[in-house]
């Protein structure tokens, strides 16, 4: 797909899966209650179809909340994708699939009740644990309970270490998916060129850096020139180079806004504008690349 064939219902193929990722997706981190519901019902009323949630712990806790709103939305669960992740603790003592399960209840109730693509969250816990995770998800996706499987912030050892994971029927490697920060500010050049070489989908979180960048005067200067916001230059930029951009907000406004990035292209010479802002971890705003 070249820049210019770039639409709202833009979508990337993922590796040995008939499954399509929207490019554009629409994060509900940090968002709750009734607040989240009537977001996410402006984000589907605006054309989006692709939510990114995780279980219930940190600043998430909102499955439930996205079942209701796909509920209540009216569009058909089957136009939908919609995206969870298990953050697992270190001592791995937890019953995964149940974990994973009861996740995909609350998003999707019912016998027959799926999510479309479901993450490990951190690459944190020790190998033991990351590997029983991995083999519940691998389950679930043979049971079609998740359609495509995946990773957050993992860096290629980790990717690379599962390949030692031992032979079974429906190992899946590599991972579809990896979710990272990523923005011209943090670029993480190695794993995404890994990504690449192994059609690895990357999903970036944080593209529009929480709007912490908004004065940056590179940014600035483009956003006057393509007569558009920052965040719709960073979004932008995030889908020309063919990652999934999971942009988050409240504000019925800013949601609208931030679907509006098709009617302008970034030539080739302001990408490379947008590339020379790197700088690595210092640029990340989370704390797995800056560790
Ligand atoms: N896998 C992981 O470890 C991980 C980590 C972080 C995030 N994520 C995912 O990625 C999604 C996006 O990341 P994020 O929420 O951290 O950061 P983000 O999307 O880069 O920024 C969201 C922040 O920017 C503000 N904002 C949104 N649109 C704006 C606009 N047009 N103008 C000005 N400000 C705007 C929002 O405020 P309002 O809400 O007040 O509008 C919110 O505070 C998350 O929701 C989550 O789904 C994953």
């Amino acid at each position: 797909m070249t820049a210019s064939e770039l639409t709202l219902h833009s979508a990337l193929q993922l590796l040995n899966s008939p499954i399509k990722i929207p490019l554009l997706g629409f994060g509900v981190y940090d968002s709750h209650t009734e607040v989240c519901i009537a977001s996410i019902q402006t984000a589907l009323k605006s054309g989006y179809r692709h939510i990114d949630t995780a279980h219930p712990r940190r600043s998430y806790g909102n499955e439930e909340e996205v079942g209701r709103a796909i509920l209540s939305s009216g569009v058909s669960r089957s136009e939908l994708f919609i995206t969870s992740k298990i953050r697992v603790p270190a001592d791995g003592a937890q019953d995964h699939y149940s974990s994973i399960l009861e996740s995909i209840q609350k998003i999707d109730p019912g016998p027959e009740g799926y999510v479309d693509l479901f993450l490990i969250h951190s690459p944190k816990p020790p190998t033991n644990v990351r590997m029983r995770v991995w083999f519940a998800l691998e389950r679930l996706l043979a049971e079609r309970r998740v359609k495509s499987i995946g990773v957050s912030n993992w860096d290629v050892s980790r990717i690379e270490e599962m390949k030692t994971w031992g032979k079974r029927d429906g190992a899946v490697w590599p991972p579809m998916v990896n979710q990272i920060e990523l923005h011209p500010f943090c670029q993480q050049k190695e794993i995404v060129s890994y990504c690449h070489t192994h059609n690895i989908a990357i999903e970036a979180y944080c593209p529009i850096v929480r709007n912490q960048r908004a004065n940056d005067p590179t940014l600035c200067s483009l956003a006057e020139k393509y007569r558009v916001s920052t965040p719709q230059i960073l979004i932008r930029y995030c889908l020309q180079k063919n990652w999934v951009a999971l942009v988050k907000s409240d504000t019925p406004k800013r949601i609208v806004e931030n679907s509006d990035v098709y009617g302008f292209e970034l030539t080739g010479e302001d990408m490379r504008l947008l590339d020379g802002l790197n700088e690595g971890a210092a640029g990340a705003i989370v704390w797995a690349v800056r560790k």
